[in-house]
């Protein structure tokens, strides 16, 4: 955000999203290279800082200890004077605003040392644990006192210190911060020359990357941690931190999922710089899960690119590794094929907010089905978005997270925009670069579509074939799709109300469309889809939306150069909405059913006027009153009533609106 920070900020529609991005420093990095590079002998020079709330936190409260820091905010780069093992100045009073990264190891650090220090944060920081830590600390000889509720700041310290040696018991289980902190702390302690410290971890380590982070970060400063199983960490007598000289903080592994995620969901590649392959961030294995659930990554030495591949498979992911993106993951649910369940995120009640109570309220309001227990949260896909004004919690990751909602067709409003400041203040400006709505970058580099809705019988079908022809272009019958479903599941005995069954068979569907035959399973169908048990079990099987969800990424995967002509009932107004030429193709119920009947006739099948028409008035009225994209004309399509028009004619009429419309040289 910039000088003024607005109460909100609405998302238009996005179509697509394609581009790069340079990521800003990781925080968790940041942070911990900040307080190693104070407590090390020598001069430290970090490049790539993030330059955030949190670390600005971090880099106030180490000047008030007596530390000399230069920040050059516009290269990034940061020169620490290291202090040795103690810092100068021994009382101070330290606001730490909603840093977990800044509170967490300065209370271990300081309490280690020792001296009349007072730990603060804001009210939500008041709400967040800190008593596992302080037990830990006090379990050394540390003096802490809570100064209002016991287990959570502020706390006061006293003079007394700590000493190394020994082993101490810590929970790994509610914040992986608890280890990282007094492990970053053991080589400040009294006696930590001659004694060696082990600390044991009595219950499971949630977000062990996290840890990893720190124990790395610790030998780059000359402080090596010896893991001898997984939860018994050592630290050796004689550590002391030792400037590394230079350190590259590398970008925020985290932050990069937004981006990540909008080039699966809006087609991409969307390319993130700063983190790759083998980055040391636990949170690059959200790219993975993204690859998992069927998206194209590529992986550079300091890249990693995302674009859509498969359509998104849902299912259960354990997110036990990566808390923070994660997140991400809810949002990414809403566009995949089938519901997604997320586990082992019981962290999330104890972060920036209660994120399992905060995701499942603000998603309820895009539309969205959502079931939570203590540790897990479960989002079904979702075919048509409501637009919501999404509230963030002065959470940074919600207002980040939820921007995604933007690809649902109804853009999204995100309230109190600024509290990305906490670690991507320039986020919104980076996530439009990306993302291409009606006047996007992305946008203009979509392959161009035409969409013709209409009912059954309409002619629709003939129409945007010989449009297609006529122009070059690829043919989408999404008609075809439903009935591949129907055929299937009347093959399989999947009921018609059987959802989960029919979702199942839809978003597993591979068909192939070569030579202008429809093959599934390795036999041709072509024939198959057109019988009437399979016309009336396709209108049933349309009617429910996890199906259609189901179907969704499929159908915009056609979407391809040199452009689409796309058919069906929705084409307009849910799959494509930002076509650039949309059609809707009506006739009378008797003209289509007099259409239909010559055409079985032709092919040798007898059939009676009155149970066409009394057919196709039934298929109306399902298409046109099911909740889920009804049938309905688009806002902005062009109705064209066909009932005493030849095909020709029609044909002729959408390519004489397309010419108008700019042609292959227009946008969208
Ligand atoms: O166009 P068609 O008759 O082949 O379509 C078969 C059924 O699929 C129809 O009853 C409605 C449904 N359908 C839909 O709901 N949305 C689409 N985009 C296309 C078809």
């Amino acid at each position: 955000m910039t000088e003024r920070d607005p109460a909100t900020l609405t998302l238009a529609p996005i179509v697509g999203a394609q581009g790069s991005v340079a990521l800003p420093g990781s925080k968790s990095i940041s942070n911990r290279s900040l307080l190693l590079a104070a407590l090390a002998d020598g001069t430290t020079r970090l490049t790539g800082l993030l330059d955030a709330d949190d670390t600005q936190r971090m880099i106030e409260a180490l000047r008030l200890l007596g530390v000399r820091i230069e920040h050059d905010r516009g290269s990034g780069d940061c020169v620490v004077v290291g202090v040795g093992p103690a810092f100068p100045n021994r009382s101070a009073s330290l606001f730490l605003g909603n840093a977990g990264t800044a509170v967490r190891p300065l209370t271990a650090v300081l309490a280690m040392q020792g001296g009349k220090y007072r730990i603060d944060g804001v009210a939500r920081m008041r709400e967040r644990p800190i008593g596992d830590l302080v037990d830990a600390l006090r379990h050394q000889g540390c003096e802490l006192d809570y100064l209002a509720s016991a287990g959570f700041p502020p706390l006061a310290i006293g003079p007394a210190g700590g000493r190394a040696g020994g082993r101490i018991p810590i929970r790994g289980d509610v914040s992986s911060q608890f280890l990282s902190a007094l492990l970053i702390a053991l080589p400040v302690a009294r006696g930590a020359a001659d004694a060696a410290t082990t600390v044991e971890l009595v219950t499971p380590l949630i977000s062990r990357p996290y840890v990893e982070i720190t124990t790395r970060l610790m030998q780059r400063f000359g402080v090596g941690v010896a893991t001898p199983d997984p939860s018994t960490f050592r630290v050796e007598a004689g550590a002391r931190y030792a400037s590394p000289g230079t350190l590259h903080v590398e970008g925020d592994a985290s932050s990069a999922s937004y981006f990540l995620a909008a080039g699966v969901i809006g087609g991409g590649p969307v390319r993130v710089t700063g983190v790759g392959r083998n980055s040391t961030q636990g949170d690059v294995a959200f790219a993975d899960v993204l690859a998992k659930q069927g998206a194209d990554l590529r992986y550079g030495d300091d890249w990693i690119e995302a674009r859509r591949g498969r359509p998104l498979a849902g299912g259960r992911i354990d997110c036990l590794a990566i808390p923070d993106a994660a997140m991400t993951l809810a949002i990414v649910a809403l566009f995949a094929g089938a519901p997604t369940r997320l586990t082992n995120i019981g962290s999330w009640r104890v972060k920036e907010t209660d994120r399992i109570a905060a995701m499942a309220t603000e998603l309820a309001k895009l539309g969205a089905d959502v079931a939570v227990g203590e540790d897990w949260l479960e989002v079904a896909p979702l075919a048509s978005f409501r637009h919501a004004a999404i509230d963030t919690y002065d959470d940074h990751r919600m207002a980040m997270c939820f921007a995604l909602a933007a690809f649902g067709g109804a853009g999204v409003t995100i309230n109190d925009p600024a509290c990305v400041r906490k670690t991507f203040p320039d986020f919104f400006e980076r996530f439009a670069q990306i993302a291409g709505g009606a006047t996007g970058p992305a946008a203009q580099a979509l392959p161009t579509v035409i969409a013709i809705d209409g009912p059954a019988a309409s002619g629709k079908g003939t129409v945007a074939e010989r449009v297609a022809r006529a122009l070059g272009l690829r043919y989408l019958d999404s008609g075809s799709l439903y009935r591949l479903v129907a055929l299937l599941a009347l093959e399989r005995n999947v009921a018609a109300d059987d959802v989960p069954g029919l979702t199942g068979i839809a978003g597993t569907l591979a068909p192939d469309f070569s030579g202008g035959r429809i093959g599934v399973e390795g036999r041709d169908v072509t024939e198959a889809l057109r019988s009437e048990a399979v016309s009336a079990m396709a209108s049933r099987v349309a009617v429910h939306a996890p199906v259609r969800s189901a179907l969704l990424a499929r159908q915009r995967a056609f979407r391809a150069p040199p452009g689409l002509v796309a058919e069906g009932r929705d084409m307009g107004t849910v799959v494509f909405p930002d076509a650039r030429l949309k059609v809707f193709l009506t006739a009378s119920a008797e003209a289509r059913a007099g259409r239909r009947h010559k055409q079985l006739i032709e092919k040798g099948i007898s059939a009676k006027m009155d149970d066409l028409l009394r057919d196709i008035r039934e298929r109306d009225a399902r298409d046109s009153s099911r909740a889920a994209a009804p049938l309905a004309p688009a806002a902005d399509a062009v109705v064209l009533d066909s009932t005493d028009l030849s095909v020709s004619a029609v044909t002729d009429a959408v390519l004489a609106l397309y010419q108008a419309r700019g042609g292959a040289g227009g946008r969208g």
